[in-house]
């Protein structure tokens, strides 16, 4: 039988409003003293990722295309380039977000980075776009975000799993980061669409002066 999930308390991190206001304030920070804004999870959690990525996942650097769902600030698709992964694109709802990811990436040295505005859980057909597909998407905080949503939380999450699933190629991978479920959540959230193929040590960071923050970092692939 299927278990009904308890959705989590909304918040107005669920928001396009509440990003774009954010990403705003980021862009005039990084123009008057290049700050990047808010690692979210902590500095370390994007490259551990990527780290596993490229010693563990057997993709090609050169051709296979990876997206990053969320991409904020871009600073997550600079690790995959300085990995040497060259076929990256990032996409987030708020075009402030992209604003933003276009002036990192140009500064960090990976202008051919590609970046677009997008809605995840918006409707996509992958057969009239076959740009859109992926070998690996990635996902940092993206999916808490919209499980924060103040307005039926479940379906966004729902249409998110399906889209995600969507826009991977067969074999393809989905790596997560989520500070807001526990790896069981998880696993029972996307089980009818992904496997569980490796979980990384779980680690803490510190957020909003709070510490003990804990985050679950797990790499799906697609069924
Ligand atoms: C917690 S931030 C993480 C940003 C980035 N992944 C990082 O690690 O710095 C969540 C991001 O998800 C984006 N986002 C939320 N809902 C989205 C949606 N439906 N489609 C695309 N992006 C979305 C937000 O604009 C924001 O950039």
């Amino acid at each position: 039988m299927e278990k009904s999930i308890d959705e989590l308390t909304t918040s107005e991190l669920g928001t396009l409003e509440y990003w774009e206001k954010t990403y705003s304030l980021e862009i005039e920070n990084f123009q008057d003293h290049s700050d990047v804004g808010e690692v979210w999870f902590g500095t370390d959690s994007s490259i551990k990722i990527v780290k596993f990525i490229s010693t563990r996942l057997s993709l090609s650097k050169e051709s296979d295309r990876i997206i990053d769902v969320g991409c904020g600030n871009g600073m997550t698709l600079v690790d995959f380039a300085k990995a040497g992964y060259e076929n990256l694109i990032g996409v987030d709802y708020s075009q402030k977000a992209i604003d933003l990811a276009r002036k990192v990436v140009n500064e960090e040295g990976f202008p051919t980075i590609k970046l677009q505005v997008h809605d995840i859980i918006a409707p996509v057909n992958v057969c009239e776009d076959h740009e859109f597909q992926f070998k690996l998407a990635h996902d940092k905080g993206t999916y808490d975000a919209i499980s924060l949503h103040p307005h039926d939380p479940g379906d966004k999450r729902k249409r998110y799993i399906r889209n995600v699933h969507k826009i991977l190629s067969d074999g393809g991978f989905f790596a997560l980061t989520s500070c807001n479920w526990t790896k069981d959540e998880l696993i029972e959230h996307f089980k009818d669409y992904f496997q569980l193929v490796h979980e990384l040590p779980s680690k803490t960071f510190s957020f909003g002066g709070q510490t003990g923050n804990k985050i679950t970092q797990l790499i799906f692939v697609k069924k």
